[in-house]
């Protein structure tokens, strides 16, 4: 019966920073606040990050599968939803057939940045800005951490390596290289946050990143909750199996 519960509080505990690392630096470390198996998202984080995301980063990078409609999980009304999808234009053909413009929809997904693959190179040195909505399950090990590390991972190069033109060094980009055409995006109050919390670059890369994964994962605490109680569940049918079979044996034991 005690291995039974050790195994159980074992299964409990391994949470995404147990799971084995991979090769390269050793990334920083978050405590996020949807790790393990009671984690949640912090609905006032997941804003600030839409926040980041919408000043900082949607210059570069599309959210494809991001509906302003889903935003409701981050606490707005459909009134907030409603002006939000507002601020967005999307092309349109009107009666007569002309090109015009709409206002965004509480149905309409984030809108790209740019028309085209071959205008988001020309634009980015020959890289192409990825697109976000699931860069935080697609990246590798221990993804929320990668994030958040490649987003401060900015140093000067190391004595002797030369950065190609239009690069930057950082020392967490997994292509191996170390060098990324993305230039260092977060400083110390890049933003101006509406809830009136400290701009650190850390709570931003924190926010953003956050955001990201809910972006992600939109049905994680859905998750957890399902599979608490399938653990629960097991665990309080396997007392029962337990305690069944020692009463079947101690009658056995009887005769
Ligand atoms: C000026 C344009 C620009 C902005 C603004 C920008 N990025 Fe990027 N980003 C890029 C480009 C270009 C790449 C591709 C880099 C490469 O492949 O070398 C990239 C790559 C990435 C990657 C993938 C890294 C990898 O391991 O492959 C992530 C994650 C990312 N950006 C996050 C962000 C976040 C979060 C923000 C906002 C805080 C942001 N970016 C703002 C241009 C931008």
């Amino acid at each position: 019966m005690k291995k039974i519960i050790l195994a159980a509080a074992a299964v409990l505990a391994l949470s995404p920073a147990v799971r084995a690392a991979e090769v390269g630096p050793e990334l920083m470390q978050v405590p996020w606040s949807f790790d393990g198996a009671f984690g949640k998202f912090d609905r006032l984080q997941l804003q600030r990050g839409l926040q980041v995301y919408r000043e900082v980063c949607a210059s570069c990078h599309s959210l494809n599968y991001v509906a302003f409609r889903n935003l409701s999980d981050l606490g707005y009304s459909e009134g907030q939803i409603k002006a939000i999808a507002n601020e967005y234009e999307y092309p349109e053909i009107d009666d007569e057939g002309s090109d015009t413009t709409r206002k965004g929809k509480p149905s309409d997904y984030f809108p790209n940045p740019y028309p085209n693959e071959k205008f988001a190179r020309a634009s980015n040195n020959g890289a192409l800005p990825p697109d976000l909505s699931l860069v935080t399950k697609s990246r590798h090990r221990d993804g929320p951490n990668y994030i958040y590390s490649l987003l401060l991972g900015y140093e000067d190069p190391p004595a002797g390596m030369e950065v190609l033109e239009g690069m930057s060094y950082n020392k967490f980009f997994s292509s191996g290289s170390f060098q990324i055409a993305m230039v260092k995006q977060i400083e110390p109050d890049k933003v101006t946050y509406a809830d009136g919390t400290a701009a650190t670059q850390e709570q931003i890369a924190q926010d953003i990143t956050a955001f990201l994964h809910w972006a992600a994962e939109p049905k994680l605490e859905a998750r957890h909750g399902a599979g608490l109680r399938v653990m629960l569940y097991t665990l309080i049918f396997t007392v029962l199996a337990y305690l069944l079979k020692k009463r079947i044996w101690a009658r056995l034991d009887q005769k």
